[in-house]
């Protein structure tokens, strides 16, 4: 595997890959990688017969106050396990390499929309930052696909969008959430949550599917099923920040025929901020 930092190796690399007549999948993380990120790299690998993963903690997608200084930095572990899942090369540029004048006055892309809901509320520009990383990865990569988590469900449709609006030439694919046996979604965040709200954490899921199976049984007043939802999560010491029945195919509110409906929530726990959803309805 190689490991490259700047944006002409990568461009050197993957034009050398097309010439060869290759597929090229890109799989974007932040690094400090679990067996979550690790599944995108298998799904890539399904798809293309070249893995880029890049590792590269965004600091426009961070608002004040969030975690971008401590977030956890591991590039020596994380090449050791994309080196062991086969993956062909890592992009892993400093932030010089990526924004050279800082992320003043850089070139934003907006999802309107989609962008200003659920997370997008409590975090404002967060969406902007990842967007507008994306669009600079795929522009430096030229990918044919590139690979995102269902765990970040809001963030694949806001890049889907992004990709659709742009007329970019790549397809999005989305790979599912991988989860703890007890169910906790897996994310460098659980790392926040000490032993006693480890425990704790797997209600998320268990309230959403809880959700999910009053939603399968035929219940259509989704207002009711979101304050039961944040009443259970406040029940086991979480600090909900939202919880949302929402139309799968674009995060709007759903008519009560709507058959393809994902569930969404964000809540705090201790220190960390966890996130989840899971998918109702529609097959
Ligand atoms: P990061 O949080 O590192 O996640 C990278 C990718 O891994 C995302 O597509 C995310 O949805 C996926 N992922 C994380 N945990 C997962 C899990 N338990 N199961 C399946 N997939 C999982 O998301 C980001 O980084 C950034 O916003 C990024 C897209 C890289 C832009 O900076």
């Amino acid at each position: 595997m190689e490991t490259l930092h700047t944006l002409e190796a990568l461009r050197a690399f993957t034009a050398a890959w097309r010439r060869a007549g290759d597929r090229i999948a890109l799989v974007p993380t932040m690094g400090n990688l679990h067996e979550g990120h690790l599944g995108l790299v298998r799904h890539a690998r399904g798809l293309a017969d070249a893995v880029v993963a890049s590792v590269f903690v965004n600091p426009m997608q961070f608002g004040p106050g969030e975690d971008f200084e401590s977030y956890p930095r591991t590039l020596e572990a994380d090449r050791e396990r994309l080196q062991a899942e086969g993956t062909d090369a890592l992009f892993a540029p400093g932030a010089d390499e990526l924004y050279p004048r800082g992320t003043e006055g850089h070139t934003r892309v907006h999802v309107p929309g989609l962008s200003e809901v659920l997370c997008g509320a409590s975090r404002p520009g967060h969406f902007d930052g990842v967007a507008t990383v994306v669009a600079k990865l795929l522009g430096a990569a030229e990918p044919d696909v590139a690979v995102f988590g269902e765990k970040d469900f809001q963030q694949l449709q806001v890049v889907r969008r992004m990709v659709a609006d742009l007329c970019m030439n790549v397809a999005i694919e989305g790979a599912p959430t991988a989860r703890a046996p007890d169910g906790l979604a897996l994310s460098s965040r659980n790392a926040y949550l000490d032993a006693e709200e480890r425990e704790r954490a797997p209600a998320l899921h268990r309230t959403l599917e809880a959700v999910r199976e009053r939603l399968e049984a035929g219940e259509r007043d989704f207002a009711a099923l979101e304050r039961d939802a944040a009443a259970a999560l406040e029940r086991h010491g979480f600090r909900p920040d939202y919880v949302a029945v929402r139309r799968r195919s674009d995060l709007a509110v759903p008519a009560a025929g709507d058959d393809d409906l994902v569930v969404l929530a964000a809540a705090h726990l201790g220190r960390a901020r966890l996130i989840d959803n899971v998918r109702a309805g529609g097959g």
